[in-house]
């Protein structure tokens, strides 16, 4: 047996093991830095409940749809679909989502390390007591100064894939059990500290107010579209690395439990950053839109006016940093399974070339944000950050998500899902047809259209 197979086979030991690493790959930047900031630049509200809304009525059931996946096929997820195809007679053809899912986790990772890059610089930052007593123009500056600096932003970003490699390379189960076990926790008291702060600097109740009262007049057909494509971005759902990780799960592992566990706990770790973060901006008095710099504007200010802050706070962003590390390694993992199959390169080869091409795909989110900062998409104003962030969450997650539950919906046959999903009763099985095939695959697809049709209006 080849090492890879043996790595492969004795991945996750127990159950609890596979949702530690699920829900260290949903849990990241997804929840800490963008889930509020784009609540921020969307109103508040309206859009954290179409969030909510998606997240129950499409991120669940894709969840539960790629762990069957995996777990079914049990391979890398261009394999496992294939593999599913010829067992049950079904067109190869769907293994094309597969080959989508792998170009969409270079481009996301491409970014995804430019964003883990700032934060590590953060560390760094906040140990260094540089915030002490700041006030919030003083911090704000300090980002701006930072981004400005193409080399500063280029080392950081770069520090973060080698990180990434490193453990990608050794292969994920030990290094990957170790964060999630500790961070994440860890990650949850200092929220709660920081919404202490709210409390004491008397932002919180308005924090609260922002984030749980909808104003449906603030939400537009594109705040939708973008809380759909976050419902997949911070489930890590839509491009196979979920069904990646489902490919090593345990043949006794319950595939509806499971799913409910890493959701919850996804979900509550967005909303108590959102929680915490707005605290921070309206103690400030700054502005909830502030976009992609928010984390790094708010944050520093709370820690600088603490006891302890300069600890406490880099100490929050080295846990972010983790939580980015253990998300990351996962975007990576359709990618290398698929190309250990192959068995041309070692693990660790696939692993520097993958990290190479991503470095590359970076380079030009590094730019944006200074020397390319006005090259922009003709029509759409985006940057190529802009670019690579909308073109993965609004486009290629929500077709990724949707041909996957077509697939469990309509492709693979039902007494081989109903049976992986112990549904005995006609009743639940009905109804998880219908939701899979029907009302998840519906919802997207409305969502893109709307869309669609608002952008062909928008430029005409
Ligand atoms: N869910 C992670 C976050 O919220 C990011 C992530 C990890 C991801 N794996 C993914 C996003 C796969 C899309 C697809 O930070």
């Amino acid at each position: 047996m080849s090492e890879q197979v043996a790595e492969r086979s004795d991945m996750w030991s127990s159950s609890f093991i596979f949702v530690l690493a699920a829900a260290g790959s949903a849990v990241g930047l997804g929840n800490i830095w963008k889930f509020p900031y784009i609540a921020g630049e969307n109103g508040g509200g309206a859009f954290v409940l179409v969030y909510l809304i998606c997240i129950a009525v499409i991120g669940i059931p894709v969840m539960a749809s790629e762990i069957m996946l995996g777990k079914l096929g049990r391979a890398s997820p261009i394999q496992a679909l294939l593999n599913l195809a010829r067992t049950h007679k079904r067109s190869t053809g769907w293994s094309c989502v597969g080959y989508m899912g792998v170009l969409t986790g270079f481009l996301i990772l491409s970014f995804y390390a430019v964003v883990a890059g700032w934060v590590c610089y953060y560390i760094l930052r906040l140990f260094s007591g540089e915030f002490s007593g700041a006030d919030a123009s003083a911090v704000g500056e300090a980002f701006g100064d930072f981004l400005a600096d193409p080399l500063q932003v280029l080392l950081w970003f770069s520090v973060f894939m080698v990180i990434t490699i490193f453990f990608v390379a050794r292969g994920v189960t030990r290094g990957l059990e170790l964060c999630v076990r500790y961070s994440m926790p860890a990650v949850f008291v200092l929220l709660l500290i920081l919404i202490g702060y709210g409390v004491h600097a008397g932002g919180f109740v308005e924090s609260v107010g922002f984030l749980f009262t909808p104003d449906f007049s603030a939400l537009t057909p594109q705040a939708i579209l973008i809380a759909l494509g976050h419902a997949f971005f911070t489930l890590s759902l839509g491009m196979g690395a979920i069904m990646a990780y489902g490919a090593y799960v345990p043949d006794e592992v319950s595939v509806g439990t499971t799913t409910f566990t890493i959701a919850i706990l996804d979900t509550v770790l967005a909303l108590l950053a959102g929680v915490a973060i707005f605290a921070i901006v309206f103690a400030n008095g700054l502005a909830p839109d502030a976009g992609p710099g928010l984390l790094f504007e708010t944050v520093p200010v709370a820690f600088g006016n603490l006891p302890g802050g300069a600890l406490f706070g880099g100490l929050f962003f080295l846990l972010v940093a983790l939580a980015a590390l253990t998300s990351a390694i996962s975007i990576s993992e359709p990618a290398i399974a698929y190309f250990s199959e192959r068995g041309k390169l070692s693990r660790a080869q696939i692993a520097v070339v993958i990290g190479a091409v991503c470095w590359v795909i970076g380079v030009g989110s590094v730019l944006s944000f200074n020397v390319w900062a006005d090259v922009k998409l003709p029509f759409f104003d985006w940057t190529f950050f802009d670019s690579i962030d909308k073109i993965t969450q609004l486009i290629l997650l929500p077709l990724g998500g949707l041909l996957i539950a077509v697939i469990v919906g309509h492709v693979l046959p039902k007494h081989v899902v109903y049976e992986e999903l112990g549904l005995m009763q006609t009743q639940t099985q009905q109804v998880w047809t219908y939701i899979v095939g029907y009302v998840t695959p519906a919802a997207v697809f409305c969502v893109f259209i709307i869309e669609a049709i608002r952008e062909v209006l928008a430029h005409i």
